[in-house]
């Protein structure tokens, strides 16, 4: 281990933090990676079952809300660099549970901000990055053309974007405050592999696959810019490895689409993938009571990262949802385990015995 840096990653076992876990194994065998997770409903060992015998890989099951428990993680392991993803992600739940929300997000933030300020005490070489959400800039209008830039001013409206927010001037207060080596990136909605079918795609295409309603909020028309989740992770790596300190870099895929649009075109993949007759999935589309404080549109100004980072989205959204589908039909046995709980047990089965 001595001469490998030592990399945490928080979250690793959540939806974009697997990807990440897995991009840093296979991209850097010069790094040793501590995944850190909590293991809540959304974090899944079978999320990284491919890499789980790296020899650079070791996991650690733990909760970034527990002080004394991150301040010895830091100890044993002397990191080099962190990158944060760990947090409570689903705004439904945010609306009726926003104290784990602050817990989480907030709390946790600030006690691996607070370990690697006590435990760096040169920080010469160590980054703490952290990764952050879109929805701390608040709504955009319907049908104007803004985006959010880095200059847009915070406004969250949600108790997770609330949370994340807070979050966010956590680590840049540390950057004014103690010169602690930061950076920052706030990106869109992700789509893809591993996630957890609460959030829309995955929710539809499961319910779809059991002819089960798709529950649209409101009108439908609310807003989105999606990514692909491989593209989220390459995007960690270069702000990561070539962000400039104290700097924020919005990620997104110039991609929006209206929700009701989206479900379309995802309804008529899966007839198709499915061979079921054309327009079968539109039929289950059902509009429910809008989610409270629903934000109207994301848009995402991207240009610093791809202009300062050479960074650019890999995939068309047409080629990117038709693969995800292909990924959630081929992997029902992942799908059965996370919507029956059965994934819980892998933890109890490979790292407990
Ligand atoms: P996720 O909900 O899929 O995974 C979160 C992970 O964090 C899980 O593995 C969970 O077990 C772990 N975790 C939760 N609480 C913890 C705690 N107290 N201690 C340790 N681990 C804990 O989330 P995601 O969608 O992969 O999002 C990852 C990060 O990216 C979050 O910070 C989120 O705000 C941000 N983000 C997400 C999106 C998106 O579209 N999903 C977009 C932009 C930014
Ligand atoms: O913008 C980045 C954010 O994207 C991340 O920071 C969050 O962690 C992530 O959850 C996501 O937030 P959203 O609220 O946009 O994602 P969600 O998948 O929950 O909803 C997407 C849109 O679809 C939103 O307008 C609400 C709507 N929706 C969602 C669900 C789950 C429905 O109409 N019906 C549903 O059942």
């Amino acid at each position: 281990m001595a001469d490998k840096k030592n990399i945490l990653i928080t979250g690793g076992a959540g939806f974009i933090g697997s990807h990440v876990v897995r991009l840093f194994l296979n991209k850097y065998p010069n790094y040793n990676i501590i995944n850190l997770d909590k293991l809540t409903y959304a974090g899944n060992l079978m999320n990284l079952k491919d890499v789980e015998n790296a020899s650079n890989y070791t996991f650690e099951k733990g909760d970034i809300v527990d002080t004394n428990y991150i301040l010895s993680l830091f100890e044993k392991y002397d990191f080099d660099g962190v990158i944060h993803l760990a947090a409570e992600t689903h705004v439904d739940r945010s609306i009726t549970d926003p104290l784990g929300f602050v817990k989480t997000n907030v709390l946790g933030t600030f006690n691996l901000l607070n370990a690697a300020r006590i435990h760096w005490k040169n920080t010469e070489g160590k980054l703490f990055y952290h990764v952050s959400t879109d929805e701390v800039y608040g709504a955009l209008k319907l049908n104007e053309d803004t985006l959010f830039t880095e200059e847009t001013p915070y406004d969250p409206r949600s108790p997770y974007s609330a949370a994340k927010a807070s979050s966010d001037h956590f680590v840049r207060a540390y950057w004014h405050t103690y010169d602690l080596p930061v950076v920052l990136s706030n990106c869109s909605n992700n789509y893809g592999s591993y996630q957890f079918p609460e959030k829309l795609i995955p929710l539809f295409i499961n319910n779809i696959k059991n002819n089960k309603p798709l529950p649209v909020y409101g009108d439908g028309l609310y807003t989105r810019d999606w990514l692909w989740v491989v593209d989220h992770a390459r995007a960690i790596d270069v702000v990561y490895h070539n962000g400039k300190q104290g700097e924020t870099y919005n990620i997104g895929g110039h991609n929006e689409w209206k929700n009701i649009d989206l479900i379309y075109l995802l309804c008529d993949i899966m007839d198709e993938k499915l061979g079921r007759e054309v327009g079968s999935a539109r039929k289950l589309i059902t509009f429910v009571k809008d989610r409270p404080g629903h934000d109207r549109r994301y848009a995402i100004d991207a240009s610093k990262i791809e202009k300062d980072l050479d960074w650019k989205p890999s995939t068309t959204f047409e080629v990117g949802l038709a693969r995800t589908v292909d990924w959630y039909l081929e992997n029902l046995e992942w799908l059965d385990n996370v919507t029956s709980g059965a994934y819980q047990e892998y933890y109890e089965k490979q790292y407990t015995v």
